[in-house]
Formats: C-alpha cells, sequence, structure tokens
C-alpha cells in the first residue's frame, strides 16, 4: 500500500475571485491575488488501495482528536475531482484510496479550507498516478477541482491568478516569496460554524447583481493599484485597497439572487472597532472571505496592539496568526 503524505495552506485574497465565465472549466471573470496563510493547513495523507472500489475520506476538524467519516456531499466532490484529475493526467489506471484531511483551522467558515484541501489533494493524485508536474500544471489542476482559488495555494508566498483565456492559460504563478513583506493575517474567530451556502453555488449566480458589470470593470482598476502599492510596500495604500475590494465582493454577493449574506452582527460591530482602533494610529485593514470571520491585516510592527485589540473583544473566540508562508508540498 503506497502512502503519500501532503500540506498545503489555506489563502487569503487580496483580490477576490468572484464568478465565472466558464462554471465546468472554473474560468474566473477576473484576475485574484493572495497570500499563503501559514496557520491554516491542511495535512492529506492518501493511501493508494489496490481494491478499485474502496473509497474513503476521512477528516479531523480543528481542535478534534478523531476522524470522522467525510459527509456525502464532501465524498462525491472528491470522486468528481478523481475523474477530473484521471482526464487532466491523461492516464487509464484507477486505484482506489482512503484520504485522511487534517485541518489546523475551522473548516467552511470563510478561510479557504476547501482551497487547502483540494491543492493538497491535487499534489497527492498527481503522485499517486505518478505523475511529476510542473507548478503551472498543478495549479491548473487545482482549480478544475471546482474550488478555484486552490490553485492560489500551490506556489510559495504571495500568488497571483491570472484569468486566462482557457484551461492551459488560467492559473496562478507565486509572485513574491514568503519573506518579500512581513505582513501578518490575524483571524478572528466569531463564529466556527459551517456555512450553509457554499461559493460554488454563488459563482454561478454573480449576474442577477446590478452591481456585477460595474466591479468587473473596477477590479481591473484596483487589480492594478494593489500591485503598485505592493511593490512600493506602501501599507496605508494597500490596505485601503484591500478593504474597498472585500467590500466590492460581499455587495455583490448580497445583491445577487439568491443573495449571500456572509456577514453577521458581529462582523459588521469588529469593523467598528476597527475603525475606532486605526484613527488610534494603529494600522490593521479587514479583508472577509466567504464566511462571517474577519482577516486582519498588519505589519509585523503592528501584531501586538492589534492581537490585544483582539484579545479583549467579548465576540472574538479564537485568533488565528498567519504569516506568508510556501505553498503545496510533499512531506
Ligand atoms: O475557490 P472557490 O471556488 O471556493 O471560491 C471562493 C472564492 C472566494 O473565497 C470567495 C474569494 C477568493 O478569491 O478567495
Amino acid at each position: 500500500m503506497e502512502t503519500i503524505k501532503v500540506e498545503s495552506p489555506a489563502n487569503i485574497a487580496f483580490i477576490k475571485y468572484w464568478g465565472q465565465k466558464n462554471h465546468q472549466l472554473v474560468l474566473p471573470n477576473n484576475d485574484s491575488f493572495s497570500m499563503n496563510l501559514s496557520g491554516c493547513k491542511t495535512q492529506v495523507t492518501f493511501e493508494k488501495q489496490t481494491d478499485k472500489k474502496a473509497r474513503k475520506l476521512l477528516i479531523k476538524n480543528y481542535q478534534s482528536k478523531e476522524y470522522i467519516l467525510a459527509s456525502d456531499g464532501e465524498m462525491i466532490k472528491v470522486n468528481d475531482f478523481y475523474d477530473t484529475a484521471k482526464k487532466y493526467l491523461h492516464t487509464d489506471q484507477d486505484f482506489g484510496f482512503t484520504i485522511s484531511s487534517e485541518n489546523s483551522f475551522p473548516k467552511k467558515a470563510g478561510i479557504a479550507s476547501s482551497a487547502a484541501f483540494f491543492s493538497a489533494l491535487a499534489l497527492a493524485f498527481s503522485l499517486a498516478w505518478g505523475k511529476k508536474l510542473t507548478k503551472k500544471q498543478l495549479s491548473i489542476l487545482a482549480r478544475l477541482s471546482g474550488s478555484g482559488s486552490a490553485c492560489r495555494s500551490i506556489g510559495d508566498g504571495f500568488n497571483w491568478w491570472e484569468k486566462g483565456e482557457d484551461s492551459d492559460s488560467s492559473y496562478a504563478q507565486s509572485i513574491a516569496s514568503p519573506q518579500y513583506w512581513d505582513l501578518v493575517d490575524l483571524v478572528a474567530i466569531l463564529s466556527k460554524e459551517e456555512k450553509k451556502i457554499g461559493s460554488q453555488e454563488g459563482h454561478k449566480n454573480v449576474f442577477s447583481s446590478p452591481f456585477y458589470q460595474f466591479r468587473l470593470q473596477d477590479v481591473v482598476r484596483r487589480s492594478k493599484a494593489i500591485t503598485q502599492a505592493f511593490i512600493k510596500k506602501d501599507f496605508t495604500h494597500f490596505g485601503e485597497l484591500m478593504e474597498e475590494e472585500a467590500l466590492s465582493m460581499h455587495f455583490v454577493m448580497m445583491t445577487q439572487q439568491p443573495p449571500l449574506y456572509y456577514w453577521s452582527g458581529k462582523t459588521i460591530e469588529l469593523i467598528k472597532q476597527l475603525l475606532i482602533l486605526r484613527n488610534k494610529g494603529i494600522e490593521a485593514y479587514y479583508t472577509i472571505d466567504a464566511g462571517e470571520n474577519l482577516h486582519l491585516i498588519c505589519e509585523q510592527k503592528s501584531l501586538l496592539k492589534v492581537k490585544s485589540f483582539l484579545d479583549t473583544n467579548k465576540d472574538v473566540q479564537d485568533i488565528i496568526i498567519n504569516y506568508p508562508t510556501e505553498g503545496t508540498k510533499l512531506l
């Protein structure tokens, strides 16, 4: 029995991916840009089985001691990805498998757990089929998992996903190493509850929002501007653009049909408190993924102050501190 152990980080997008021009191929309507998260990782242990019908997915959730059997919905996604990977890798060979997946953070709570899992699985599947892929090929395969943002967890540090024209030109690449900028992402856990509607449903309905067309133009301007701020390490401008971007995506989410309200009252309350903190001269900016938990981004020099701000907030159940980190790797 062959065992493959891989690890992959979740990533937080500064420029978000929301909406697809091709659902089947998971081709996005705009470029996106993210940072890998050192404190939010998924370890996947992949055991290849000779019995082709033997397929199992076991999940050890955040702060849990035991593995539990995945839901039917989760197993369907893994089986679909197996078929996609087999096709992408041009192989006829079949095998069974037991996958054990362990998270260092809550899943389905706006911290990109599916990106971490499917990027890890892309590497595990390719190795199980005996293929050595380039980072570009791995990124494409991770994108095809259905969780498109998984393609941004493959490269190290900071990754840019070029929307591309077709499947071969839509992939993410590292544009800066983890050491490039000492940014910190403090994830303020306001709830560990799993969201009811996943992003894959949401991507399909973006054009029902009257704001989506505007976003598509505006995000191009913002992507250029944030690149300049990133090159100059101009944190103030970078943070302002990042917040603008989070709002832009969530306006679309809330105004598409059916609407997606990922925020809770606690999310808004913490944003208001953050604005007060900023007025005191402590620079931290927020972004929000598909969940109610807030990501506070600051530079290393502000970390202790931002952490004690979160420590004293009654709604914050937990804080996960993340630095930029390497991408998907074999352990
Ligand atoms: O990667 P998906 O298909 O699960 O889509 C999620 C996209 C967001 O997390 C909401 C935004 C992003 O770019 O990370």
